[in-house]
């Protein structure tokens, strides 16, 4: 969705690279079960990445990600975006808490809230998210369900940069599933959770290391921009 106060204006490029500290900061936003966030906080545990969770933001108090990370005792913080009075005061308490915490990336993991520029431009390049689709197939909402309506015969999940339109930020990588006569919107979306769960810490790693970047709403990896489709998880 593209955001009208910006028509016009110029978008900002990547922002910096991240601080050369040996752990990265990760941020993690998050609505709702969390099992992406757990994902990647596994992925820290076991060294996968050379990073760490500053903080973990959920605008929902009741969130079972919020409370199971709490419960692991990470950094956590509720940010209720009802109290505010429009979507970019919100966005700037996001953005209070992300910079007090020195966070480098920022992980979208299940954050079902639209952000606007206001947030997105101070960390571009360093803001990623997860989608439940091979994008730019389904975009927004129900996207299992929409998948098997239009009779597709493979539906997966897709790593990309956030960017002011929503769901169509440069692709990092994706994971594929075949859709089986049988399937529900159910089962479809729990194969193809398995499959975030793997690509997600990938695409951070990737980041991290500094092998993919944003460039000129490109995703670029060793010089070149990467297919529409970036990298296919095998
Ligand atoms: C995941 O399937 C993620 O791809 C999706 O929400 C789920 C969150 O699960 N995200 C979106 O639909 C964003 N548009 P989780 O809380 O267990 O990680």
């Amino acid at each position: 969705m593209e955001n009208g106060r910006n028509k016009g204006r110029a978008p900002p490029s990547a922002t910096k690279t991240m601080s050369t500290r040996d752990e990265a900061r990760l941020a993690i936003l998050i609505s709702g079960r969390g099992s992406n966030m757990h994902s990647i906080v596994d992925a820290c545990d076991s060294n996968f990445l050379r990073a760490r969770v500053c903080l973990v933001i959920s605008n929902n108090s009741d969130s079972k990600g919020l409370i199971s990370a709490r419960e692991i005792g990470l950094p956590t913080k509720y940010i209720d975006h009802r109290i505010y009075e429009n979507r970019e005061s919100f966005d700037q308490a996001l953005l209070s808490a992300l910079k007090e915490a020195k966070a480098d990336l920022i992980l979208l993991a299940g954050f079902m809230r639209i952000l606007t520029p206001l947030m997105i431009y101070p960390f571009l390049g360093r803001l990623i998210n997860i989608h439940p689709s091979l994008l730019p197939k389904y975009p927004g909402l129900n996207t299992h369900q929409r998948a098997i309506d239009a009779g597709d015969k493979e539906a997966g999940a897709t790593v990309h940069f956030v960017t002011p339109e929503l769901d169509k930020g440069p692709v990092i990588i994706q994971a594929k599933v075949p859709i089986l006569s049988t399937d529900t919107a159910d089962t479809l979306a729990s194969k193809i959770l398995e499959k975030e769960h793997e690509i997600y810490p990938l695409g951070v790693q990737m980041l991290i290391e500094q092998r993919v970047t944003l460039e000129n709403n490109e995703a670029i990896m060793n010089g070149s921009a990467l297919p529409a489709k970036g990298i296919s998880s095998a």
